[in-house]
């Protein structure tokens, strides 16, 4: 028995915080240009502490393999036990080969970080709209929700 190959497809059958959040203070997506799948993530802040901010709830929706789908379900749980936008953005490639049990293939780096990409994209949203001191309400986004079966 392989506890994290369990742990993947687990998380890939059963996706942690997918769906849609309604009124997001940011969305990002990113796809694998080499395979066409694609993550997205939307976030809602608040203010925390001096000059801070802290995740209140996430969502990601997407169509992925099952390491990019455990990835994302990871990653967003992650991000709900850390919460401070500070923290979240130091998460690294290794943490999220460390997620997924540490066992990634090079060929599969860009699954395991599809997700943390759409994520900073997310965060880099707000730290622009953080200038101007309101986190954006970006409801733009249109894609449709759902997993295929890779
Ligand atoms: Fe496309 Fe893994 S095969 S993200």
């Amino acid at each position: 028995m392989n506890l994290y190959r369990d742990l993947i497809i687990d998380h890939y059958q059963n996706p942690r915080n997918f769906g849609e959040l309604k009124n997001p203070d940011a969305v990002a997506r990113e796809t694998n240009a080499s395979c066409g799948d694609m993550v997205e993530f939307a976030i809602k802040v608040k203010p925390f502490a001096i000059n801070g901010l802290r995740i209140t709830d996430v969502k990601w929706r997407g169509v992925g393999c099952a390491i990019s789908t455990a990835a994302a379900s990871l990653l967003s749980e992650k991000i709900r036990q850390i919460s401070q936008i500070r923290q979240i953005s130091q998460i690294r490639q290794n943490d999220m080969i460390d997620l997924l049990g540490g066992d990634i293939s090079h060929a599969r780096i860009k699954c395991a970080t599809l997700p943390l990409v759409a994520l900073q994209k997310a965060i880099g949203k707000l730290e622009t709209n953080k200038l101007t001191n309101l986190p954006a309400r970006n409801t733009t986004h249109s894609v449709a929700g759902g997993q295929t079966n890779k």
